[in-house]
């Protein structure tokens, strides 16, 4: 032990020493350094600005070297906007994911990365050997490795998620295969409907909410109005009158088909 306390005690001499002999002071040295650099971001980031917006307003249609001008109009009413984060935080929206609410989720954003942090506090208390050599360092090395291996697989598992929109929902699905009797066609437009955020104002066998005045869907079918009839209104409500539904075209032909058929077999628990 003390000959550790020896060793520590000599280096920090030889530090001492190297300082007095070679070292620069911090003002003007590293001011100056600072100062320097900080400019040359700042410029560089007020050139990019300069170059968007320049670039941008002689394209008729505003896309400039560095992006549109201005994106599409939010629209405040949207029912069916998926939220992601940008890619470097990926990692942590998967493990959002991993960390289940309500269970273990205060575990997984106050508890990992305090226990994370501390870790990293108490490492120059922890590590007190002076060895630089990577490969005599062998805990901190697989450490660092595990780091990045494993917030490189989290971002990846994050960039290719796929959007759970109404999970507990399609957990019902079966129950209304078996509720509503439908026959194996109507499966997959079932799926569609509980992932496509129609629950958010129509109920469907106490699944769902309603809202905006929006019918209870259960027995919609009952009505035999057909297939086509309710691929075409979900396609484009505002045509039959609906100004409160949004459009949802842009699931695709076949989509709105399978919902149509699902909600034509709709026809209330037997
Ligand atoms: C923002 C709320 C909202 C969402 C989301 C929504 N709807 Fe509607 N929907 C309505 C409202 C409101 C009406 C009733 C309009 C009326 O009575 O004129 C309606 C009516 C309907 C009708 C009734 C047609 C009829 O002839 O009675 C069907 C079928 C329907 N919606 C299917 C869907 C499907 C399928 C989805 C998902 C793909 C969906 N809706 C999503 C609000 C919504």
């Amino acid at each position: 032990m003390s000959r550790r306390l020896d060793e520590r005690r000599e280096a920090y001499q030889r530090y001492k020493r190297d300082v007095n002999e070679r070292g620069k002071p911090f003002y003007p040295y590293a001011m100056f350094h600072d100062t320097v650099m900080s400019l040359v971001v700042v410029s560089v980031i007020a050139a990019l600005a300069v170059i968007w917006k320049l670039t941008a307003e002689e394209e008729p249609d505003a896309s400039g070297a560095l992006g549109v001008l201005y994106g599409e109009e939010a629209d405040p009413g949207t029912t069916n906007f998926i939220p992601r984060p940008d890619w470097y935080f990926y990692f942590l929206f998967y493990l959002l994911r991993i960390f289940k609410w309500p269970d273990s989720v205060i575990l997984g954003t106050v508890g990992v990365p305090t226990i994370a942090l501390m870790l990293l506090l108490a490492l120059p208390f922890i590590d007190l050997r002076r060895e630089r050599k990577l490969l005599r360092r062998p805990v901190a090395i697989v450490a660092a490795i595990l780091t990045v291996v494993s917030m490189g697989v989290l971002t990846y598992k994050g960039a290719t998620a796929r959007e759970s929109l109404g999970t507990e929902a399609v957990l019902a699905v079966p129950e209304w295969v078996e509720q509503q009797q439908l026959p194996q066609e109507a499966e997959a437009g079932a799926r569609l409907f509980a992932e496509s955020s129609c629950l958010n104002c129509h109920i469907y066998l106490g699944s769902g909410a309603a809202n905006l005045g929006a019918p209870e869907l259960t027995e919609i079918g009952a009505s035999n109005k057909g297939v086509d009839y309710f691929r075409q209104y979900v396609a484009n409500p505002a045509k039959f009158g609906n100004q409160r539904m949004p459009p949802f075209q842009g699931l695709g032909d076949e989509n709105l088909r399978n919902i149509g058929i699902f909600l034509d077999a709709s026809k209330g628990p037997k």
